[in-house]
């Protein structure tokens, strides 16, 4: 067909997809809504991958897409432009549109959601919170109906699956569950979303008021989210050295720590399959680094690698406290795609995995729930072993330190892109770092500076060096201190130089929130202090601090003490341990702490052992939050 020709059904289609993108319906597509068709679509993008679609579009410079100018991706067949919409258009069945009667509607807004989601989900959610007594006024959840829009609404699952994914996020005691009113609702959903956030899930455009009305594309989001960093949380060497059994010849334990969970998955998926002596699976959706999914089409859609993959993993009963299962490998010749798939699908149920797919989803090979579904195999039957007696430098395997977990977390929360799985691999083009600039008000020259990915397999390292120059350049415009820090320490992966930018990155971003709120005047330690202590006097509290490093702030009473000055009652003084405490009464104050800050609406991203061993950079972050929450109020 000639290019530029289109017939009539593709016109219809196109004006439906049209449609379905411009949200506001004033008939045009801006950014906004072209972000979220893409993370709706899961291939979110940065903003300013998207700006640049919309570029390429955007014929009479507007900065925003006509219908017309929309047709011009019909014309851009092959490119990466027109693959990304095809992608996200091939995967409209599936996604259904909430509007007509709908509430949403009425709001001019239209979004879809994938009932395949939302079925695997409540699924997922039933069973990880069946025994919590806390959840029996919502659960089970009817899979099949709307009914998780409404049980989320009162944000008690919410932060249930948040410290299921993450243990000990959320202090038990700061979740309000009786006689719920809507201000202490509000409440419960402050603290879900400022906990997800510090977990490292992207909640920049969720409120709490679209979690108690149950929108289901955002709902979905941020479930999705969460239950991904739980399934992700141990696919991680330092967390499970078995892990190594992955190496290939010639590799370095410190070659497989720079994978993504993703990527761990994929090598584990195969090399089961390599030892059932079926065809492996060989690549990611690589085209645009987006997430880097498990080729799910081949390893589903037939059925016929999973059928391997779980006589691979089942147990052999070797191990005492797990008896023999042998799957049942009938249904493998099944010559019904979809019988097939419930044949596969009934041996899972026997490993007790038989999670997140239907036998549709693993037909279609929904990227998602497929990737899921693995990634639950893995977590529950990882069948490998840590090898020994080889020439593994076992030495070299640190788990990450809390203030590098707390700075990638940030940085996911902001929605950058790639997701930061290693804080120096991911950061070694600085393209995320360059996204952090923009959070922080400095203008980025995407078009000029900046050499993004896909980079040529020639010179790839001198690309990524010429980011990390135009980083530090960046960072003298900022004014931050770069002594000592060169473009090629980012590219080294230098952690100490690293940090202390990442470090100077999160501190202006926490003060530019400060300098808004406060119309513009410029904070600093010095005035964040002098608020904390004004504030408490003024409140008639006995705590004061000197600075972020004062050792009072162990005992988190200050911190405590300020949360009940800036909103008057909300701390439940029979829960705080005082005079004088062991280094448990710390921790049990400082968690308290921290997720009493949440749920009264501050972002908090440091932990409680920070506060306890007062450190100073993350107590400083806490107190501005505070303050922010603070002058909120005022
Ligand atoms: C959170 O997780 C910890 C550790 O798993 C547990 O002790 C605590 O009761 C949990 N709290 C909530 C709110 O589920
Ligand atoms: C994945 O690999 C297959 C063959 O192994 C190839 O046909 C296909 O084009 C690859 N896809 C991508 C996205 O690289
Ligand atoms: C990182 O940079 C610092 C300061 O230049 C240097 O002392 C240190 O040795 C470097 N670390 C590594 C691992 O190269
Ligand atoms: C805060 O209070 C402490 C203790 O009284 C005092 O030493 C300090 O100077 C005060 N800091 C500021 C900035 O007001």
């Amino acid at each position: 067909k000639m290019s530029g020709k289109i017939t009539k059904e593709e016109m219809e289609e196109m004006r439906e997809i049209f449609g379905k993108i411009d949200l506001d319906n004033d008939e045009y597509i801006c950014d906004y809504e072209l972000h979220e068709l893409l993370k709706e679509a899961g291939h979110q993008l940065p903003g300013y991958m998207v700006r640049e679609i919309i570029q390429k579009l955007d014929r009479n410079k507007d900065n925003k897409i006509s219908f017309e100018e929309f047709l011009i991706v019909q014309e851009l067949r092959g490119s990466e432009i027109a693959k990304t919409f095809r992608k996200v258009i091939n995967r409209k069945e599936g996604i259904l549109a909430i509007g007509g009667t709908s509430e949403l509607s009425s709001e001019g807004t239209q979004h879809s959601f994938s009932e395949e989601e939302r079925y695997a989900f409540v699924n997922w959610i039933n069973t990880a919170l069946e025994k919590d007594p806390d959840c029996q006024h919502v659960l089970p959840m009817d899979p099949n109906t709307d009914s998780l829009f409404t049980s989320v609404g009162d944000g008690i699952v919410l932060c249930k699956m948040i410290n299921l994914s993450v243990p000990d996020t959320i202090d038990e005691r700061t979740i309000n569950k009786k006689k719920l009113t809507p201000f202490t609702i509000q409440e419960n959903l402050n603290l879900a979303l400022n906990s997800a956030s510090a977990i490292g899930c992207h909640v920049v455009n969720i409120g709490a008021l679209d979690l108690k009305e149950g929108k289901p594309h955002l709902v979905l989001g941020l479930l999705w989210q969460i239950i991904k960093i739980g399934l992700f949380a141990d696919i991680e060497l330092s967390r499970n050295e078995a892990l190594a059994a992955l190496l290939r010849d010639g590799e370095t334990l410190e070659d497989l720590m720079k994978l993504s969970p993703e990527e761990l998955l994929l090598r584990w998926a195969n090399f089961h399959l390599e030892n059932a002596g079926w065809q492996k699976i060989n690549n990611f959706s690589s085209d645009i680094k987006v997430v880097s999914l498990v080729d799910t089409d081949k390893l589903s859609n037939d059925s016929r690698a999973y059928f391997h993959l779980l006589n691979q993993i089942s147990p052999k009963g070797t191990d005492e406290n797990q008896p023999r299962i042998d799957i049942n490998m009938a249904g493998f010749s099944e010559k019904d795609d979809m019988k097939r798939a419930e044949a596969m699908l009934q041996q899972a149920d026997r490993l007790g995995c038989r999670q997140f797919v239907t036998p549709a989803d693993v037909v279609s090979g929904n990227p998602k729930l497929n990737l899921a579904f693995v990634a639950n195999l893995f977590n529950k039957y990882p069948a490998l072993t840590k090898p020994e007696n080889e020439d593994i430098d076992w030495g070299l395997l640190e788990g990450e330190t809390r203030e590098e977990r707390t700075f990638r977390n940030w940085m996911n929360s902001l929605g950058v892109n790639p997701t930061v799985n290693h804080l120096y691999g991911d950061l070694q083009d600085a393209m995320v770092i360059l996204q952090l600039y923009e959070k922080i008000k400095v203008p980025v020259d995407w078009n000029n500076k900046v050499n993004k990915p896909p980079y040529p397999k020639l010179g790839t390292n001198m690309k990524k060096l010429e980011n990390c120059n135009y980083a530090v350049e960046l960072g003298k415009t900022a004014k931050f201190s770069l002594v000592g820090i060169g473009g090629q320490d980012l590219n080294d992966g230098n952690a100490t130089l690293t940090l202390a930018l990442v470090w100077q990155l999160m501190r202006r971003y926490t003060l530019n929130v400060l300098e808004e709120l406060g119309d513009g005047e410029k904070v600093n330690d010095d005035i964040i202090v002098k608020w904390v202590n004004k504030t408490l006097a003024e409140a008639g509290k006995s705590t004061k601090i000197s600075s972020f490093k004062d050792k009072e702030i162990s005992s988190s009473l200050a911190v405590l003490e300020l949360i009940d000055a800036i909103q008057p009652g909300s701390i439940n003084y029979e829960l705080v341990k005082t005079g004088s405490l062991s280094e448990d009464d710390k921790l049990e104050n400082a968690k308290y702490a921290i997720s009493m800050a949440r749920k009264i609406g501050a972002r908090v991203y440091a932990l409680p052992e920070d506060l306890v061993e007062v450190k100073p950079k993350m107590v400083m972050t806490v107190f501005a939050c505070l303050m922010g929450r603070g002058m909120k109020r005022a």
